[in-house]
């Protein structure tokens, strides 16, 4: 089985993408959609950013690596009655499936980032994307004092060393490294812009809580607790993870969690 694929359906992201609904809404008001507009999502997870492009009255289709996620997908276009938008399984390395020049908007939020080979996800995002077109990517920044960056820190500082010739995902959140994948796949340099952005979590539960469910729930978070069980570190793990979760939240309330993190924006003129 393709590792990539394994870690994201050994988890159950649906349950973090709930913290994410309104944050997704947001980033997709950003987006410039129109009426018709053929959008792809791609790692799409359950919709966050998919359903409300529909919404928003875009065609839209969610591609996933993921099989769960995808019918996750599926499920709730259907439970809201949305006819536009539909998921299917794909890879980012490969979409092999999909024709040249068929998107006029590629969107993929700390999607495509998780895959590996990260010149052919490039090449073939710009290769499905119409001239004239964009590609917004969200990507997490590899060290920010912030939320995610530090969980996958910290979680990766519990798991085994990866296999040589690894590509770190977030590596996608380095400026010069997405200059030159987009390069490579034949865009010029001043068709790419980055900046820093923010994603908010909220959460109906405490800090705590929500740590829980990226213990149980999120792939690399999983592989973590899975190599500290074995070493009889499984309560420091989750002591780094309660103790990042408190000092970042800014909820008033005792019962709820809001958590901003920070992500690069990167947005690619198709030319
Ligand atoms: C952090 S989740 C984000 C999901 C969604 N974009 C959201 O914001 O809720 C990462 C997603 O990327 C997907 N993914 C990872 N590798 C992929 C690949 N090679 N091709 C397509 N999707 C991939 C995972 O299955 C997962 O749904």
């Amino acid at each position: 089985m393709n590792p990539n694929k394994a870690l994201w359906e050994k988890g159950d992201f649906t349950r973090i993408a709930e913290s994410m609904r309104p944050a997704g809404v947001a980033l997709v008001e950003t987006l410039g959609i129109t009426e018709g507009m053929d959008v792809l999502d791609l790692g799409c997870g359950d919709g966050t950013t998919a359903i409300p492009a529909a919404r928003a009255g875009a065609d839209v289709l969610g591609v996933d690596i993921a099989a769960n996620l995808v019918a996750a997908g599926n499920r709730r276009a259907q439970a809201e009655g949305i006819t536009n938008c539909h998921f299917e399984e794909g890879d980012a390395t490969n979409l092999r499936e999909l024709s040249d020049q068929s998107f006029d908007l590629v969107v993929s939020i700390f999607g495509a980032m998780f895959a590996p080979k990260p010149f052919d996800v490039a090449k073939e995002m710009v290769r499905v994307t119409r001239p004239g077109g964009r590609i917004v990517m969200g990507n997490w920044i590899p060290n920010d004092p912030t939320l995610v960056a530090q969980i996958l820190k910290i979680s990766a500082s519990y798991t085994p060393p990866p296999p040589e010739g690894f590509v770190s995902p977030m590596t996608w959140g380095i400026e010069a490294n997405v200059v030159e994948r987009f390069a490579a796949a034949g865009i010029p340099h001043d068709g790419i812009t980055c900046r820093r952005d923010t994603f908010t979590f909220n959460f109906e539960g405490p800090p705590a809580e929500l740590v829980g469910l990226f213990q149980h729930f999120y792939g690399p978070t999983m592989n973590a607790f899975d190599a500290a069980n074995k070493d009889g570190r499984a309560d420091d793990l989750r002591r780094e993870l309660v103790a990042l979760f408190e000092s970042q939240n800014t909820s008033a309330r005792a019962d709820a969690t809001t958590i901003a993190a920070a992500f690069l924006r990167v947005t690619v003129d198709v030319p």
